[in-house]
């Protein structure tokens, strides 16, 4: 193999929409390191997986994958496994497939640069630097560092000498690969401190840390000054945010920050996306209703409508407290678009507490809600709980809440034919001979357009809807 063909690497990400920036962060690393991203599995050298473990079926195809793809360490590839799995198993996915060399959990990508240096450079002398190690520290925690090793699966190599302080820290990259180039994301706080019962997060992503409003505000006049007109502002709680620096007084609030990037000339719409219900401040409302280029649409997460399992969830709110956000939106001078995540068959939910969820998305009115069956994960509190509910029974409280919330969309989706919106043109479908649109609201709105005004992909044209369907509408453009 050349060594131009041993730099050549391919990426597969799979997971939230965190994980999918942190692949931008890791290809622009890589590239600037002198590799070069290609397509397929079969032309690289070194095949990585930015994975997810949220729930167990993510993280089963993660090994499905690395499986399937075993066959190639015959001709020399190497395999690397970065994110949220990496993070959790660490070392075990030595373990679990040998063939991989690469172990890079999500606190740590700060060190791929080095950890790939050693991987191509590996010698059996390092044997001693990672026993070494090793023996200090045997267990891969939570919190703990990547680690690489060569090909051989005896020539093992962990990276010494990083503090806690630098592999928590923000993983800031200049060289983020942006795929988009029209709308792009911003990370500004990495981490989650809540420990909700169900969840893995806090133990792969680690504890909160914000970034300076003053650099994500850098980058979001950079991403301008680039041709970009959205922004979604990423974190695992977004409304947790906390202004690490600045002068006294100086600090911005998210709804500060929120309204500052969306203040930023060039900048057309700005989403934000995880939002926690007990740091939810009806501020963010006022800043969507004062500033036009804050999107109409917020995510709320509420994973149950019952008290008693909000409570076992610890999830630190009440049903009335969430409601009482709702009815702040609802009351904005901007019809703002809610949607949520709901959890069925936590442990000790019971028709009744399932019901209370029915009910709310009754009293709600949800434009689209992702709906996951309980799924035990580890190191979580909810571990210790008996996940007693049979898959079965999950299945059926699944199939119901998702029957009431497509009736619920066909209604909500039927009011906007009609209507005219602005969407971002998003591509084509030729098959269909469809433009493929979306609203501010983050609604999908497909529309035709006479070829003789065809719109181009980035830009923002208005559609008149004319059909609903229970996800999206279609429209034609209004010329
Ligand atoms: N089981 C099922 N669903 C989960 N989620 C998070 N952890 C679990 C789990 N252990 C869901 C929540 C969260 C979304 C991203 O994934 O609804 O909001
Ligand atoms: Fe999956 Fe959570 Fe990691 Fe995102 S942060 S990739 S949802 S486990």
């Amino acid at each position: 193999m050349s060594v131009d063909s041993q730099k050549t690497f391919y990426l597969e990400t799979f997971g939230c929409q965190m994980n999918v920036h942190d692949s931008e962060k890791v290809v622009g690393t890589l590239v600037n390191e002198g590799y070069r991203q290609v397509e397929t599995v079969e032309e690289a050298g070194l095949v990585l997986y930015n994975t997810c473990s949220i729930r167990d079926k993510a993280e089963q195809k993660v090994f499905n994958r690395l499986n399937d793809y075993k066959k190639y360490q015959k001709q020399g590839k190497r395999f690397g496994v970065l994110g949220c799995v990496a993070q959790q198993e660490g070392e075990k996915i030595f373990e679990r497939a040998p063939h991989v060399s690469l172990v890079c959990g999500s606190a740590s990508y700060r060190n791929l640069p080095q950890m790939l240096e050693q991987l191509e450079t590996a010698r059996p002398a390092e044997h001693a630097s990672f026993d070494e190690a090793s023996s200090r520290s045997p267990a891969f925690s939570p919190a703990g560092r990547g680690i690489s090793r060569a090909a051989s699966p005896s020539t093992l190599v962990r990276i010494t000498g990083l503090d806690d302080r630098e592999t928590d820290e923000c993983f800031e990259t200049e060289f983020t690969a942006r795929t988009n180039p029209h709308r792009g994301y911003i990370t500004i706080i990495e981490g989650c401190d809540k420990f909700c019962a169900y969840c893995v997060v806090p133990f792969t992503r680690g504890k909160e840390r914000s970034r300076t409003s003053d650099s994500v505000l850098a980058e979001a006049r950079q991403m301008a000054d680039l041709g970009y007109t959205e922004i979604q502002l990423l974190g695992q709680n977004v409304n947790s945010y906390k202004d690490p620096a600045g002068k006294p007084g100086g600090k911005k609030t998210f709804a500060e920050l929120l309204a500052a990037v969306g203040e930023v000339p060039g900048i057309r719409r700005v989403r934000f996306t995880t939002s926690h219900p007990r740091d939810f401040g009806r501020d963010i409302i006022d800043a969507i209703d004062a500033v036009p280029a804050l999107c109409d649409h917020v995510h709320l997460p509420v994973q149950s409508g019952s008290n008693r399992v909000l409570n076992a969830m610890q999830r630190l709110y009440t049903r009335e407290q969430y409601l009482e956000r709702i009815a702040w939106m609802k009351a904005a001078k901007r019809d703002i678009s809610i949607t949520s995540d709901m959890i069925v068959g936590f442990p000790g939910e019971t028709e009744e507490d399932f019901a209370d969820t029915l009910s709310l998305l009754d009293k709600v009115g949800y434009d689209s809600v992702f709906t996951f069956k309980y799924s035990p994960r580890p190191n979580t509190p909810s571990l210790a709980l008996e996940d007693a509910i049979p898959d079965e029974e999950k299945a059926r409280r699944l199939e119901v809440l998702m029957t009431r919330q497509k009736e619920i969309q066909i209604i909500r989706y039927k009011k906007y034919i009609g209507t005219i919106s602005e969407v971002m043109v998003e591509g084509k479908n030729e098959a269909r001979g469809q433009w493929i649109g979306r609203t501010s609201q983050n609604k999908t709105l497909n529309f035709t357009a006479p070829n003789s005004s065809a719109p181009k992909v980035g830009t923002y044209v208005s559609v008149r809807a004319t059909v609903s369907f229970p996800n999206s509408l279609l429209g034609e453009m209004v010329v």
